[in-house]
């Protein structure tokens, strides 16, 4: 199958090189030229486990090109993904769906009879019927609109793509469904169940997905926050639940609040979508108020964890990204609590093992250190705000020898309150009891 892919950001790179990889000839389009020539020359424009080994292997089969050229890639296409960003327009968390509808114009210009186009990016319901008007506009007809949202998190992308709980396909003609199931038959191998639907109920399942988890992840938030009121330790409670096959295990890690570039922007989107409909969604809108609140908080902790006061003291961080395998910093947690605590008088050094250069963008008064150790050294205390799995075999004896204030404010909860203990911390995790003063 010969597929255009439109944007390599995240979902465009990924799908795109793995399409590749199923054998499909792809190619993938973006405006940014720099982007293009680095992926030409094999230089990855995210940081993500296997993807350039993955777009180099293909790319050396000739299965696998990049261009500025939208026409040439259309034309010859028999299916185009559209996978161009729909970042949250400012101040009312819309989706901006410009960058979308700027690239269905410029396709229809070329697009061929049959040809099936589809949308990757997570697009708002109603999305599809906008296109299809968008191209009857342009004087195009005989092509199908399809849905297939995608469900990879980024730092697993590749290892989700290839082994998805689902595809979902939203199409409502034959020949879409055709073409679909034609490009994702590798998978069926796999024995992933497809799951073909309407291409408005494909686009909301997208929204509900990511709306269910933010749900979830807010939900042990809130009985980590009551475990602390309690003395009793979060972590046990969400095993506990969790082994119950309706709930399951997943999603249910306490931390400092949801962050990345797709739980924030889709539930408000989601708020948005339904706002316009008529119809409330108060366990969404809840959802979106506490962990904007948990997020503006966790300084709070550091705070008492100190006594109250951070001014003057120097804070060690550990990991900036929004979360491990990533360098992506969108809306990270990191953020609003780096922050505050240079707002009050603290004094930063941060260690992120790839972040790094993201964050020099974002945080101009910090230090950032090459170790977790050249972080902690002389620090009033360390906090761990991301899990990268290098923070989860740290020699803790160590890190008490060599830290000043031996507070460990562990946000992750990826370290044993008793053996921090024993290693001579003052151990502060999320939803562990009831925190010592
Ligand atoms: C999320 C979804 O998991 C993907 O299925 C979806 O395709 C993607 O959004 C998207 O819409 O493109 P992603 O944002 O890459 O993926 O990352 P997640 O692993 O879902 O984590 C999101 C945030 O939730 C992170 O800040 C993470 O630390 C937090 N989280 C996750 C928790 O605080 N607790 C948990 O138990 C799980």
């Amino acid at each position: 199958m010969r597929i255009a892919m439109i944007g390599t950001g995240y979902v465009g790179l990924v799908s795109g090189a793995c399409f590749a990889d199923f054998g499909h000839r792809v190619t993938c389009v973006d405006k940014d030229k720099a982007k293009i020539d680095g992926l030409n020359e094999g230089v990855m424009p995210i940081w993500e486990p296997g993807l350039e080994a993955l777009v180099k292997a293909n790319a050396q089969r000739g299965r696998l090109t990049f261009t500025t050229d939208l026409p040439s890639a259309v034309e010859n296409a028999e299916a185009v993904f559209i996978a161009v960003g729909t970042p949250a327009r400012r101040g009312d968390g819309h989706a901006d769906l410009t960058f979308v509808f700027d690239a269905v114009r410029e396709l229809a210009k070329v697009i061929k009879p049959g040809t099936v186009v589809v949308t990757k990016s997570t697009v708002p319901v109603g999305t599809g019927d906008q296109i299809e008007k968008i191209l009857r506009e342009e004087g195009v007809t005989d092509v199908s609109v399809a849905s297939n949202p995608e469900f990879l998190r980024e730092g697993a992308a590749i290892a989700d793509f290839k082994h998805p709980d689902r595809i979902v396909v939203g199409a409502d003609d034959d020949r879409a469904q055709d073409v679909l199931r034609e490009i994702y038959r590798p998978l069926f191998l796999n024995r992933a169940p497809i799951l073909i639907t309407g291409r408005r109920t494909a686009e909301l399942t997208k929204y509900a997905a990511n709306a269910f988890l933010a749900v979830k992840i807010s939900f042990i938030n809130e009985i980590a926050d009551l475990c602390e009121a309690v003395d009793a330790d979060v972590q046990d409670v969400a095993r506990g639940i969790g082994l119950d096959n309706r709930i399951g295990p997943k999603f249910l890690h306490a931390g400092p609040g949801y962050g990345g570039s797709c739980f924030p922007k889709d539930t408000l989107a989601l708020l948005q979508t339904a706002e316009k409909a008529g119809v409330d969604q108060r366990i969404v809108r809840t959802t979106v108020a506490v962990n904007d609140d948990r997020k503006n908080s966790m300084v709070e902790r550091v705070a008492r964890a100190l006594g109250g006061d951070v001014s003057g003291k120097k804070i060690a961080v550990l990991g900036l990204a929004f979360k491990p395998n990533t360098d992506d910093m969108r809306d990270a947690p990191s953020i609003p609590i780096v922050n505050a605590l240079v707002e009050r008088g603290a004094k930063v050094s941060a260690f992120d093992p790839v972040a790094r250069e993201q964050a020099e963008k974002i945080f101009t008064r910090i230090e950032f250190a090459n170790s977790a150790e050249e972080a902690a050294a002389d620090a009033d205390a360390l906090v761990i705000v991301t899990e990268w799995d290098e923070f989860r075999a740290l020699d803790l004896e160590k890190i008490a020898e060599i830290l000043r204030g031996k507070v460990l404010v562990d946000l992750r909860n990826v370290y044993d309150p008793a053996e921090a203990g024993e290693a001579g911390l003052r151990y502060y995790g999320v939803g562990r009891g009831r925190p010592a003063s």
